[in-house]
């Protein structure tokens, strides 16, 4: 149920222990660095300071350790995230008991938004890859703003349909290329998005063992093992330390 009217509700009044001014400055602060941080966000960037305000207000920092799950697939879920730091992975587990990951999701990205709009359980497991702090905005909040601003709305549908191009992409991806094909492209969009340059090409920044890079690609580990030592040997890869480097980068 939407519990707001048609003016931008006020915010409930902040419970107010009985503290120095200093602890208002720093609530004051942090409510500010909030709306800056929405703001920032190409999604936020039509949306009102009113409306800023409110959604600044209204949300609730969360914090998450490396490797701990932020949802999971098939509960109920009535909140959405937003990244403020950190990067996220989207999982989830096949008939088989073996993992296949979405989509990793980094700063300024929205997730959990599918329950809200469906009302159907989680689609997907949801963990952070690394330290990650979020956003969480309940669904009254969100569709409250949707309500009020068609350019929310239109930002929220293109990144919906965003992910949505990049999974028929990957459909298609997975019904005609080899497993060869498959990991260099995977690493070409790990490489874009978690890259470090160096003198031959780029690091992949993702701390990934052979088991998780199989869940990239939705193969055992033992393909992806084969499958590595052939990028190797073609040049393509190398590895630094542990790192996988994508020699000459991305194309
Ligand atoms: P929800 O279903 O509420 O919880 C899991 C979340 O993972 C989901 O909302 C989306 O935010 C995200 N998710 C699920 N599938 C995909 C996908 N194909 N691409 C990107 N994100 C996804």
């Amino acid at each position: 149920m939407i519990r707001m009217g048609l003016q931008w509700p006020h915010a409930d009044p902040p419970v107010r222990p009985a503290h120095t001014g200093d602890s208002r400055r720093r609530q004051n602060e942090m409510a500010e660095q909030q709306i800056a941080f929405l703001r920032s966000l190409p999604i936020f960037h039509d949306l009102s300071d009113e409306a800023l305000n409110y959604l600044a207000t209204e949300s609730r920092q969360r914090v998450f350790q490396a490797g701990e799950i932020v949802c999971y697939q098939g509960d109920p879920g009535s909140t959405c995230h937003i990244i403020v730091h950190g990067r996220v992975r989207v999982f989830v587990i096949g008939e088989d008991g073996q993992e296949l990951s979405v989509r990793f999701l980094g700063r300024g990205d929205i997730f959990g938004e599918m329950a809200l709009f469906d009302d159907l359980p989680r689609s997907a497991n949801v963990e952070a890859l690394e330290n990650t702090r979020t956003l969480e905005l309940h669904r009254d909040v969100l569709f409250g703003c949707l309500q009020r601003s068609p350019a929310l709305a239109l930002s929220l549908l293109r990144a919906l349909s965003e992910r949505l191009r990049y999974a028929t992409e990957e459909a298609g991806g997975l019904a005609s290329l080899t497993v060869v094909e498959r990991l260099l492209r995977r690493l070409q969009q790990l490489a874009e998005w978690a890259g470090t340059p160096t003198e031959d090409g780029v690091r992949i920044t993702l701390p990934m063992n052979q088991q998780e890079l199989a869940t990239l690609i939705g193969t055992s580990r033992e393909s992806v093992n084969r499958a590595l030592v052939q990028l190797r040997r073609q040049g393509k890869v190398r590895l630094e330390n542990g790192w996988i480097v994508l020699v000459d980068g991305v194309p």
